[in-house]
């Protein structure tokens, strides 16, 4: 059985045997330098001529970038650096030799990498974003489990939209039917909280918007959830007790991934409840003061977002946008009904929105009301309706792209990097 490159602080001065692929390779005469990667580490192997038999040495000095390798050796310190170990090997075996691989060394540019996806993948950099994501993963079923939450499975193809109608991504279904990939679980949701009170749904969603920014995907991983008796205030302190946590998770479990990726951690440090909050009215008078002729009742774009987060350090909820500008389903705010109980989550440092939630409408009559103003077919949402007169409660949730969140604590500049496969107005493809 072979050993991890992960358990080598616990292995000094043993004889272990690890399988991976070699990123790098350098061999000067009697000597050569492997640097193996396994999945759970990375490790120097170094290749002594005459320290190993002939076969050994042969294929260490042919080596080529990327080739699999199973390598026998010692566990040992690095003569300089802490917490750094290196593998002295007695025994190098080739698994399969690469042709010439083509991502080299030298710089490449974003699409060449992202047509290369397929491999690009390995380089140590993708790795540390990938297991921050499964961080960000697990860190959100840990904290929903622990806080009385059950997961529930939403459907991906539906009949009808949850948000907006003209980003959607239809498809044929049967005997001349439409059928909708779905944009959020979020209405099937609000009814599965009649049978185990809180709940989230985690899986793939699917928007057509031709967003071509840094921000948008096509196909995105989202995370609802959804909560009955719990009304705007509560629905915050959720929100920003379960990023706390993921955070604090991110940044005790995988300190090691966030310094590959050259990450700052001090502005993480800083993001514990409570965040910021101001009304939707006083986001726009900030922008204005500072030069925006954004309208008072205008959606807030992605720079005035960006505008607003770098004046604070922690994320910041902008509360009480204008109905008109949000979905059907938000309740409106009894105190100005022209606006609703709402709040999306702009993170830190320029990153702006990373979740957006609501109160939801529980009232039957005004729920119907909204329907129609929307233009939405009535006969699609009678089963969410019915959830109004079936012992309807004052409820909230919220949902977070995955994505988002992983660009944002990974430090990344687009959203592309996050996902193993992205899928962007222009690319389907590896
Ligand atoms: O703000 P959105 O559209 O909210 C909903 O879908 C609600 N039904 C969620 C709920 O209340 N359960 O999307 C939620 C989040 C956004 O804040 C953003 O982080 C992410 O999903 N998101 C995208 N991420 C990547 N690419 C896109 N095209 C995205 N659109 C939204
Ligand atoms: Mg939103």
């Amino acid at each position: 059985m072979a050993n991890f490159i992960s358990e080598f602080s616990t292995l000094v001065g043993q004889q272990v045997t690890i399988k991976g692929w070699a990123y790098n390779v350098r061999s000067s005469g009697k000597i050569a330098f492997l640097q193996i990667r396994d999945g759970s580490g990375f490790v120097q192997a170094v290749v002594v001529q005459a320290a190993v038999d002939e076969e050994s040495w042969k294929v260490a000095s042919e080596a080529t970038l990327e080739s699999s390798f199973v390598v026998t050796g010692e566990v040992t310190k690095h003569p300089k650096q802490e917490g750094v170990y290196e593998l002295q090997v007695a025994n190098l075996e080739l698994v399969q030799k690469a042709e010439e691989y083509p991502i080299g060394k030298k710089e490449h540019g974003p699409d060449f990498l992202l047509d290369n996806r397929h491999l690009w993948l390995r380089a140590p950099s993708q790795w540390a974003i990938q297991r921050v994501r499964d961080e960000i993963i697990s860190a959100t079923y840990d904290y929903f489990h622990e806080h009385g939450f059950t997961k529930i499975d939403s459907p991906i193809l539906t009949p009808s939209a949850c948000e907006g109608t003209t980003e959607l991504f239809e498809i044929d279904y049967f005997e001349e039917r439409k059928a909708y990939l779905s944009q959020s679980g979020q209405l099937y949701l609000e009814a599965a909280i009649a049978s185990v009170g809180r709940c989230f749904d985690f899986g793939p969603v699917f928007r057509a918007e031709k967003s071509k920014t840094r921000r948008h995907l096509t196909e995105f991983w989202m995370m609802d959830a959804e909560m009955a008796f719990v009304e705007h205030e509560e629905n915050l302190k959720i929100q920003e007790e379960l990023v706390s946590y993921i955070v604090k998770r991110v940044l005790e479990n995988r300190a090691a991934e966030l310094k590959i990726l050259e990450r700052d951690v001090e502005p993480l440090k800083k993001v514990q409840a409570p965040f910021e909050r101001m009304t939707h009215a006083e986001a726009i008078a900030i922008l204005r003061k500072q030069g925006s002729d954004i309208g008072d009742m205008d959606d807030l774009g992605a720079d005035d977002e960006t505008t607003l987060t770098k004046m604070y350090e922690k994320p910041i909820f902008i509360e009480r946008y204008p109905s008109a500008v949000k979905a059907f389903y938000m309740k409106r705010d009894p105190s100005d009904p022209t606006r609703v109980l709402n709040a999306d989550l702009l993170a830190p440092e320029g990153y702006g929105e990373v979740i957006g939630g609501s109160q939801r409408e529980d009232d039957y009559e005004e729920l119907l009301k909204r329907i129609r103003e929307h233009n939405l077919p009535e006969d699609a949402f009678s089963w969410y309706l019915d959830l109004r007169k079936y012992g309807s409660v004052p409820h909230s949730g919220f949902g977070y792209g995955l994505e988002r969140l992983v660009a944002w604590i990974c430090g990344l500049h687009h959203v592309r990097e996050t996902i193993p496969f992205p899928r962007l107005i222009n690319r389907l493809e590896p």
